[in-house]
């Protein structure tokens, strides 16, 4: 066999066995084979000086390109194997096995309420406001009507922080602070968190959610309200939800109804969650009192308005039958992860 043929028979040999080489291991051990000092490469090298010197220049040409060849075969075999360590750091990937399950992440029920209550009346017209959660009395109570020895202050009583900050017990006082910055027409949707000094049951816990909406214009009338609300619950609950407003009492606002929604667990037949009324408070609403307006210099021969304050937790606990609102607070996975 001619030295070029020995080449030849070794290019072959040893470009198979690169090229299949499977692992790290394999690899380090062709390389000792074929490309080390004492590697079959070296070992066919050292007949060179045999050949005469007519052919040693073409044999030694050819040598020097198996060597290039093999020598570029294993650094794109390592830095593939480079590639597949990464993914899979002290081991090679597997391929073949099942792959890792990713957590997805998910609203908060309270949240995916807020937002489909926000998007309704976001449709409606309404611009979406905020307010702080530390609140003054003035903006709690007074600037709403609330006299200092009412008896309504005591159906919200707060956590009183400091001097005269206290957590706000509802999100009516946004349409103070607006109306403190804007002239009418206002047309706003106010969410956000409220605090109560309460007993903490099933029903009621010492945070919760509120939306509050109001609207601000010339000729605003009741009926205007009862429009937005029943638009919004049919929007919300389905076609079929029925509305009922009661008579009722909120210092900021004359008249002043609570509005209910026939049960849409049991359809009105009586059960634990309208607690056998057949019907459920939803909200609070009413035309704003002329007391507010005249708190923020507003107009009220020219300007008349309407307010609700929706219970978001009230109102997620009806849409997915959750009969504890601790449930949305107790962060435990085995609930969040139904939604
Ligand atoms: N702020 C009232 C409450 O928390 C609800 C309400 C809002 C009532 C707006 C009337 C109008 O009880």
């Amino acid at each position: 066999m001619t030295f070029l043929e020995k080449v030849e028979e070794l290019e072959k040999e040893a470009v198979n066995k690169f090229e299949s080489a499977s692992t790290l291991r394999e690899l380090e051990e062709l390389k000792a084979e074929y490309l080390s000092r004492k590697g079959k490469f070296s070992t066919l090298l050292r007949e060179l000086k045999e050949l005469s010197a007519e052919e040693k220049p073409r044999a030694g040409e050819r040598a020097n390109f198996l060597k290039r060849k093999l020598d570029e075969l294993l650094q794109s075999k390592l830095s593939s194997f480079e590639k597949r360590e990464e993914k899979a750091p002290g081991e090679f990937f597997d391929f073949t096995l099942p792959g890792r399950r990713t957590w997805e992440g998910k609203l908060h029920p309270l949240t995916q309420t807020l937002d489909r209550i926000i998007e309704i009346f976001y449709g409606m017209g309404f611009e979406v406001a905020k307010g702080p959660d530390i609140e003054t009395n003035y903006y709690n109570f007074d600037s709403l009507n609330f006299p200092q020895d009412h008896p309504a202050r005591d159906m919200q009583d707060t956590f009183y922080l400091a001097d005269d900050l206290i957590l706000r017990t509802h999100t009516s006082l946004v349409q103070v602070r607006i109306f403190e910055k804007r002239k009418p027409p206002v047309k706003i949707l106010a969410p956000g968190r409220v605090y109560r000094h309460e007993a903490i049951n099933a029903r009621s816990y010492c945070l919760f959610y509120q939306v509050e909406g109001f609207y601000v214009d010339e000729n605003v009338t009741f009926a205007d309200l009862k429009g937005v609300l029943v638009a919004f619950a049919r929007e919300f609950f389905g076609k079929d939800v029925e509305l009922r407003f009661r008579a009722s009492f909120f210092p900021f606002n004359e008249p002043s109804a609570e509005v209910d929604i026939r049960c849409i667990i049991c359809k009105g037949k009586g059960c634990s969650v309208c607690k056998y009324r057949g019907w459920v408070e939803i909200l609070g609403a009413g035309m704003i009192d002329t007391e507010v307006f005249k708190s923020v210099g507003y107009d009220s021969e020219k300007y008349t308005g309407y307010a609700f304050g929706l219970g978001v937790d009230r109102i997620a606990m009806l849409k997915y039958r959750i009969d504890d609102i601790r449930l949305f607070y107790e962060n435990d996975l085995r609930f969040l992860r139904q939604f």
